[in-house]
């Protein structure tokens, strides 16, 4: 069994939804709070430490109710029994999709061709704890005898980007070992990286899945190079592991095989940081956290397999996300942690949600007629408030926005998180109430302004409002509550992947730059140009004299 084929656009739910759009959308969210004041129990989810309240967005119960008949009409339900079952369901590259069963309890079972996987994945686990604490407490050491200070993750995309969002996340929870990560193929960021290390306490740790993705395999040559003549080759196998699903390219790179830590096909680069690849993670934080992490996400999954769509999370946030950008024709979301460790969550669920569903053919090879991947951008707040919230707030887009929040600070800075906290609840209720025309006059009127300048200014200072928003409140930022984020995101992944009837787990779209970049190379090697249009040609001479 694999994904259904459904085209959304053809359910009697979606036609239901366009009708009821057009009854809806120039409704104001303080309206439908006047006309339903106990909105926010309605429209929110209290799940672990998890608060979610998606009560300022542009819906009613109808709203709800036809987006989850679209849920149910394109076989959602279905759809997510194949996934967690193990079902091929990425099938343009003929893989199963199980980041799940990495968070998976070591006495469950899932099958892929008729094989339980988990007991492979509690192996390389306990390989992993092993290594670490070993590392950690010193106990493994470098060539010279000395222990390690200094972990470099060499990877890109999905082998860069999740284990460097949560060592960043989790750096309260981090122990002496510094953690770089190298992944651009841009040499100034390698060597200004090498030059402030000691090769004697350093241990390059060098992820990819495939093992020949070209910006890994350089920056990879270039550490083991720098290595060598600094120490010597012989000291190579004390200092380099790889984590990788292609044990031969790894081998042939010169990293010794009990150095490697496996991966497997049906583990999708963007989703793998719960593998071996969050092995600097594990380094950062301790396995003890890691598993953490791993139980969080977990949780994220049950819930999300066996709740009702009414109730389900990702499901709900997956269906509000399509209202906005099939109905509304939203074109991007912002996501806005109200924390300066989740500074990197955004760029990590660009990767996850815009290399997933950034996609034009449907599950039936057919062009889309209708709009599917969004555009995704965010940054912390404050600092947001004071950089693009400008746009959210008198811009001419809607850009619904989610709000991540926790209850409590890691410091417990009372008056910090205060303020913090005061200015996460105080933007979305801003962005839904705006100013009415009535409020910027009596402003003006209370400002010693000549009447001149308040007829001026007024037009200015008007904020419609009605901007959408949703809230996600979280006890605390730890890393059982990170893991459950993130799953959080990865299963609306899928949900809107499903309804959107597009492959959400290949990526050929990555491939032409890459194949061109290589002949390109090429033709930069030997200074012979092939045939380019007149602008590429222009350049590449510029470059090259
Ligand atoms: O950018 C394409 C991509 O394949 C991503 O999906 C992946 O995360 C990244 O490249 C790195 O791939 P690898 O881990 O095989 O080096």
């Amino acid at each position: 069994m694999t994904l259904p084929t459904i085209n959304p656009t053809s359910t009697k739910a979606w036609k239901a939804l366009q009708d009821h759009y057009e009854h809806i959308k120039d409704k104001h969210l303080k309206d439908l709070f006047a006309q339903s004041p106990d909105r926010a129990d309605s429209f929110s989810i209290e799940w672990n430490d998890f608060y979610i309240d998606y009560s300022k967005n542009r819906i009613d119960q109808t709203t709800k109710k036809l987006l989850i008949d679209l849920a149910k009409e394109v076989q959602l339900d279905k759809a997510i029994q194949s996934y967690f079952g193990g079902e091929i369901i990425n099938e343009t590259e003929d893989r199963a999709v199980l980041h799940t069963a990495l968070r998976l309890p070591s006495n469950q079972s899932v099958k892929v061709a008729g094989k339980n996987i988990v007991p492979e994945v509690t192996a390389v686990k306990d390989k992993i704890k092993t290594f670490c604490d070993k590392v950690i407490s010193g106990e493994l050491k470098g060539h010279t005898n000395k222990p390690f200070t200094d972990i470099v993750n060499i990877g890109i995309g999905g082998s860069d980007l999740g284990p460097a969002m949560i060592t960043e996340s989790l750096e309260y929870y981090k122990n002496h070992l510094k953690v770089h990560f190298i992944s651009n193929v841009d040499g100034d960021h390698m060597h200004q990286n090498l030059k402030g290390l000691n090769p004697e306490t350093t241990l390059f740790v060098v992820v990819s899945k495939t093992f020949s993705t070209q910006e890994t395999l350089s920056n990879a040559t270039t550490a083991r190079t720098w290595f060598i003549n600094q120490v010597s080759s012989e000291a190579v196998s004390k200092h380099f592991v790889a984590v990788s699903s292609n044990i031969p390219n790894v081998t042939k790179f010169g990293i010794d095989s009990s150095n490697i830590f496996p991966l497997w096909d049906w583990v999708g680069g963007r989703f793998s940081l719960w593998s071996a690849v969050g092995l600097s993670i594990s380094l950062s934080v301790g396995y003890k956290n890691f598993e953490a992490l791993l139980e969080g996400a977990h949780e994220m999954d049950e819930h999300f397999r066996t709740t009702s769509f009414e109730e389900n999370i990702p499901v709900i946030l997956g269906m509000l996300s399509i209202w906005y950008n099939n109905f509304f024709e939203a074109e991007s979301e912002a996501i806005i942690p109200y924390s300066q460790y989740l500074h990197r969550l955004p760029a990590y669920l660009q990767q996850g949600i815009m290399e997933s569903n950034g996609k034009s053919v449907d599950r039936n090879g057919k062009p889309v007629d209708y709009q599917t991947g969004t555009i995704i951008w965010g940054e912390p707040g404050t600092n947001s408030q004071h950089a693009f919230f400008q746009l959210i707030h008198q811009g001419t887009k809607l850009i619904p926005a989610e709000f991540i929040g926790f209850k409590h600070s890691l410091f417990e800075d009372k008056d910090h998180q205060d303020k913090l906290m005061a200015n996460f609840f105080a933007q979305t209720e801003a962005l839904m109430n705006g100013k009415t025309e009535d409020e910027v006059l009596e402003e003006l009127k209370s400002k010693n302004l000549s009447e001149d300048k308040q007829k001026q200014l007024f037009p200015f200072k008007i904020f419609t409002g009605n901007k959408p928003t949703t809230t996600v409140l979280i006890n605390k930022l730890t890393p059982k509550s990170l893991g459950a984020l993130v799953s959080m995101y990865e299963q609306r992944i899928f949900v809107q992947g499903v309804v959107w009837n597009i492959f959400s787990y290949d990526q050929w779209g990555v491939e032409l730059g890459k194949q061109l970049a290589t002949r390109i190379l090429d033709e930069i090697n030997t200074s012979q140009l092939s045939a380019h249009d007149s602008s590429t040609k222009t350049l590449l001479k510029k470059y090259l004299n």
